[in-house]
Parts: C-alpha cells; sequence; structure tokens
C-alpha cells in the first residue's frame, strides 16, 4: 500500500509545487512507483511534469465528482515511474461545491482507496489555503510534509497549520502525522537564510530534514520546461538536494 505524503503549506509560494514534483520524480528515478496528485487549481505540478498537454485528460475535480473515476485519471508521465492526476482550473469550484455535501472532508480519501495499492508513494501538492481541499488532502494523508521558505516570516502561519493537522488528526484522521518539515530556497550568503534554518530547527528538533534545499536557479527554470530538476539539469545543486531528500524520505519510511 503507498505511503501518502500531502505537501502543505497555506503561505503561498513557499517551494510546495516545486518540493511535490522534484521529491515525486526523484523517487520515481530511485525505483520508487510514485503518483503525483496535483490538487491545486493553478496546476502547477501539472505543468511542470509536462502533463498539461494532455486533452480531456480526467482531472482530480472529475475524482472528486465520482471516485469510479480514479483509475482512468491516472497518466503515465514520460518519466519512468512516475504517475500523475493532473489538476484543472475547474477544481477551484469543488472548494465551494463540497462544502453543500455531506461527509465533504472525505471525498479525496475514498477517491484515493481506489488506487492505493498500486503505488509506492503518493504525493499530494496542496493549494495555498486551509480551505475545504486541503481538508480533504490532509484527510486522505498518511502523513504532511511542510516546505519552509528561508525568508521573513517564514514560520507565519505554521502554527495554525499545526493546529489544523492536529484537529484534523482528533476528528478525521487519527493517523495523520508530521512526515517531515524541509527548509526551502536557502541562501548561506545571507545571515536571513541562515537565523531562520536556526529558528525552523528550534521549532522543529525532530521533524527537520537534513537535507536542506538551496535556492538555486535551474529549480526555477525547469518548470517552463514542463520537466522536473533531474531531467532538466541533473548536475545541478538544487537535483542533488532533492534526490538527497527523496533518500531521507525513504530512510524515514523503511
Ligand atoms: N529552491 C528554489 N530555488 C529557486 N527558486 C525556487 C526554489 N523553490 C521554488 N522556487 C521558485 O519559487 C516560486 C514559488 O515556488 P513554488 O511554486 O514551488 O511554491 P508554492 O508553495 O507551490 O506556491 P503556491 O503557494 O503558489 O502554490 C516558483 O517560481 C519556483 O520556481
Ligand atoms: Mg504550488
Amino acid at each position: 500500500m503507498a505511503k501518502i505524503i500531502a505537501v502543505t503549506n497555506q503561505k503561498g509560494g513557499v517551494g510546495k509545487t516545486t518540493t511535490a514534483v522534484n521529491l515525486a520524480s526523484c523517487l520515481a528515478y530511485i525505483g520508487k512507483k510514485t503518483l503525483l496528485i496535483d490538487c491545486d487549481p493553478q496546476g502547477n505540478s501539472t505543468s511542470g511534469v509536462g502533463a498539461d498537454e494532455q486533452e480531456h485528460a480526467l482531472s482530480v475535480y472529475d475524482c472528486l465528482a465520482d471516485s469510479g473515476n480514479t483509475k482512468n485519471a491516472v497518466i503515465k508521465t514520460k518519466y519512468i515511474n512516475l504517475y500523475i492526476i493532473p489538476s484543472s482550473a475547474d477544481l477551484s469550484a469543488a472548494e465551494i461545491e463540497l462544502a453543500y455535501e455531506e461527509n465533504r472532508e472525505f471525498f479525496l480519501k475514498k477517491s484515493i482507496a481506489a488506487i492505493k495499492d498500486d503505488f509506492d508513494f503518493i504525493i499530494i501538492d496542496s493549494p495555498p489555503s486551509l480551505g475545504m481541499i486541503t481538508i480533504n488532502i490532509l484527510t486522505a494523508a498518511d502523513s504532511v510534509l511542510i516546505p519552509i521558505q528561508c525568508e521573513y516570516y517564514a514560520l507565519e502561519g505554521v502554527s495554525q497549520l499545526i493546529k489544523t493537522v492536529k484537529s484534523i488528526k482528533k476528528k478525521l484522521n487519527p493517523k495523520i502525522d508530521i512526515e517531515g518539515v524541509l527548509a526551502t530556497m536557502y541562501d548561506g550568503r545571507t545571515n536571513l537564510s541562515i537565523q531562520v534554518l536556526e529558528e525552523v530547527k528550534r521549532f522543529f528538533p525532530d521533524k527537520l530534514y537534513k537535507t536542506v534545499i538551496p535556492r538555486n536557479i535551474r529549480l526555477s527554470e525547469a518548470p517552463s520546461f514542463g520537466e522536473p530538476i533531474i531531467k532538466y539539469d541533473r548536475t545541478s545543486k538544487g537535483a542533488s538536494a532533492y534526490m538527497a531528500l527523496a533518500k531521507e524520505v525513504i530512510d524515514r519510511n523503511l
């Protein structure tokens, strides 16, 4: 059965999508059969693996509407062992539509159940909010990986996220845990990055990954080519960092 990891932080632009795309592709590269689920209506994970040109593809929205669609919504990417359920713009409507449903927190969990046995890892990219889609993600996931950007206000909102995870654990998903906390966009030349990393370490002494993701221009270029970093530039610092993260994630799940 797959380990389902949600990449979540309601703060925008902290590296959720970059982490979801590149962690999923590195896990796949290492030989783990991996499914990326793009639960953000922005669809950046979908384009990040070059899966945005599939016409008439079923999307996460269709899976939420009818869990019978899930198996057919899984698309094989160009990359070995890497599969995706794409996002679509209509997913933003689900945020409101779900609010009127009974058992509204469980729609994603129900749709994933049909394919859980088919993968080693399922990585879910989240939107920058704590709305119904994120609640569905945290209800479906085994654990949550929190990317934190090494910038001003890095920890802003993180206590709210932890509170949300605790409340979901109590009411909706007793097994959810924090998978790990990942420092992103780290620039060792600036005092700010160094200080933020220290602060995050104090806040999450047991959960912070040893791997720190550096600020690396190649990581920001890769999405416009629809390529994960290990395809776009395998020799970049960004590629080595995400490969090290994937190994750390595997080690924590042995
Ligand atoms: N390590 C990095 N080095 C350089 N640029 C990065 C790095 N990580 C992410 N970026 C860039 O920063 C921007 C935000 O990253 P990303 O889209 O992954 O964040 P996000 O949390 O998914 O954002 P949103 O909340 O909008 O979904 C993007 O332009 C991305 O290419
Ligand atoms: Mg994103």
